[in-house]
């Protein structure tokens, strides 16, 4: 009995006890593409606590956060005066910012903030200029899991830097700065900077401890803005790895200002890009159609996969373009993009692809197996829209 009872002990207890004193494993941050919502797209300076817990409300009612979609992030303008001490106050809208983020993660998601390295935000709120440590300790007290941080009116200080480079050293070290006070809280924050793609900073934006950089300046619900945006990403897929991802900014799908294909463009080109899925729309007033492209499990699948390769061009003939995305099980991810605004029939050479044998193609929006197919494909692609296949031996 006392041989068992020792064994038993060796067996399952010492390995218990063995990881209770091993220090805790770093969570990896943002090991994929984050997936949420941003207040900014939709509400703009108009978003409050009320909304903020509407739309966590309809994250979860519509099927959102059980599709991936989890951090609830609130965007410029909730910002108000420093007390006494020098500490960041919200303003009226945010009553109490605790208070949400315990109701937030009392749904099972995140809650986002955003600040500047400036003394003002974009918007001309109070930024973190000078109170980095102090209001990386505020966010980690009120329990915030993800920081935008909007380069602004750091642009000013810039300005008055001897030279160029060393107004862009100060820009990294103002990333280096906040980043050094996150990790000081000891508290996992998501680390997001924006600062419109300035200075190659997918060369960098890593190095100053961001988990992903927006590479582009803002976004708008226009398709020619988005694909703007979008195919100029080509080129910058080496740049992302898990916890270090390239972001052509927030969606706009379901706000109305584009049809149906081109906002099956935005997310498809988004998932290819390995990018950031943050929703930008009202949650809370969404079609089927819109949850229909938000919720694609497939595609999500797409974006969310486990290798971290992004995709990236690999034809172009005029406005009909093949980009293509390297996923873990070795199968690839292939849009063909119809970027006229009438019909086009788009042509993808597999063997451009690496495929020189048959293949099995599957088209993802459509939801059905298109058979065995070997060497080349042709489509017809309507306009401004996009046909997206997972190819695979
Ligand atoms: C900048 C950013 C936007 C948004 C606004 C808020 O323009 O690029 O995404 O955060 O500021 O003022």
């Amino acid at each position: 009995m006392d041989w068992l009872r020792h064994h038993v002990l060796a067996v399952f207890v010492l390995p218990g006890l063995l990881l209770s004193v091993l220090p805790a494993q770093p969570v990896k941050l943002a090991a994929t593409p984050p997936m949420g919502w941003n207040s900014w797209n939709h509400f703009n300076k108009n978003v409050d606590d009320a909304t903020v817990r509407a739309q966590a409300d309809a994250m979860v009612a519509s099927g959102l956060r059980d599709a991936g979609y989890i951090y609830v992030n609130i965007d410029d303008t909730w910002e108000g005066e420093r007390d006494a001490k020098g500490l960041i106050r919200p303003n009226s809208k945010f009553p109490d910012m605790k208070a949400l983020a315990d109701y937030v993660h009392s749904k099972g998601l995140k809650l986002g903030i955003y600040s500047s390295p400036g003394p003002k935000t974009c918007a001309k709120y109070e930024g973190s200029y000078g109170h980095e440590e102090q209001d990386a300790q505020t966010y980690a007290d009120w329990g915030i899991d993800y920081l935008k941080y909007d380069l602004c009116s750091f642009r000013d200080l810039m300005k008055e830097a001897p030279s160029t480079e060393a107004a862009r050293q100060m820009m990294l070290d103002a990333y280096s700065k906040m980043h050094n006070a996150l990790l000081k809280t000891g508290r996992p924050i998501v680390y997001s900077l924006c600062q419109y793609g300035n200075d190659a900073v997918w060369q960098w934006g890593g190095s100053v401890g961001g988990n992903l950089w927006r590479t582009t300046g803002d976004i708008s619900d226009r398709y020619s803005r988005m694909a703007e945006i979008g195919f100029a990403q080509a080129g910058l897929a080496k740049y992302a790895t898990p916890g270090h991802w390239n972001d052509p900014d927030m969606l706009e799908v379901g706000n109305g200002g584009m049809n149906l294909e081109e906002y099956r463009t935005h997310m498809t080109l988004w998932a290819l890009l390995a990018s950031p899925l943050l929703a930008g729309n009202d949650l809370t007033k969404m079609t089927p159609e819109t949850i229909g492209l938000l919720t694609n499990h497939e595609v999500i699948a797409i974006d969310q996969d486990a290798a971290g390769l992004q995709g990236d061009r690999v034809s172009a003939e005029g406005p009909g373009e093949v980009w293509s995305r390297s996923l873990a099980d070795g199968s690839k991810a292939v849009g063909l993009f119809n970027r006229h605004p009438q019909p086009l029939e788009v042509l993808a050479d597999f063997r451009q692809l690496g495929f020189n044998g048959p293949v099995h193609v599957r088209d993802i929006w459509r939801g059905h197996d298109l058979g065995i197919i070997q060497g080349e494909f042709r489509t017809k692609v309507p306009g401004h829209g996009v046909v997206l296949l997972r190819v695979s031996k």
